[in-house]
């Protein structure tokens, strides 16, 4: 059984529904590595994401404070970290994340903190492709496996097109 799925995301409302996919089947922990070149829309899909679990104030970019965090209606928190102007992945040690009641790590420039992060439940890649976005998702581990049937599933019952 292959653990990777591959899809087109043709506008950035397509990025909105993948992201409502995700949270909808995602694990009671799930750290999520974003890949992808600058304005590939790594962020879209992160702010898609909190949104679909119920945030409702301001998603700011992490860019300069490496990551906004975001508590949960069902406890805990949401992490969204943006790690391209990170100095050396030492310095994640001096953002406390160690305190943080984590449900949902949402990672931008994820190979920039490499060592200091947890393991990636799912890693996704995005690439600028014509006016849209190619997206690839890799679940990785029992967590992962779990994850992409619950994520197959949620695409058929939202009539999403089936990867
Ligand atoms: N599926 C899509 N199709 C077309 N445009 C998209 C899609 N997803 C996002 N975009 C657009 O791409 C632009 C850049 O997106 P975004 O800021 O999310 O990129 P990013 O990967 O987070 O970049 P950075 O590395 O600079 O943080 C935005 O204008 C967004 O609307
Ligand atoms: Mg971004």
């Amino acid at each position: 059984m292959s653990l990777a799925r591959n899809l087109f995301l043709p506008d950035p409302e397509a990025t909105g529904a993948l992201a409502a996919a995700l949270a909808a089947s995602r694990p009671e922990l799930a750290v999520v590595h974003l890949h992808g070149d600058l304005g590939a829309g790594k962020s879209t899909l992160a702010r898609a994401w909190l949104r679909a679990l119920g945030v409702t104030g301001p998603v700011r970019s992490p860019t300069y404070t490496l990551v906004e965090r975001y508590p949960l209606a069902g406890g805990g928190e949401a992490l969204h970290l943006d790690l391209y102007r990170i100095g050396d992945a030492g310095e994640l040690e001096f953002l406390g994340l160690d305190d943080a009641d984590a449900r949902l790590w949402l990672v931008e420039w994820p190979e920039r903190g490499a060592a200091a992060l947890p393991a990636a439940d799912l890693e996704v890649a995005l690439e600028v492709n014509g006016t849209g976005r190619a997206c690839r998702l890799a679940f990785r581990g029992p967590a992962g496996a779990a994850w992409l049937s619950g994520f197959d599933s949620e695409c058929r019952l939202r009539g999403l097109p089936e990867p």
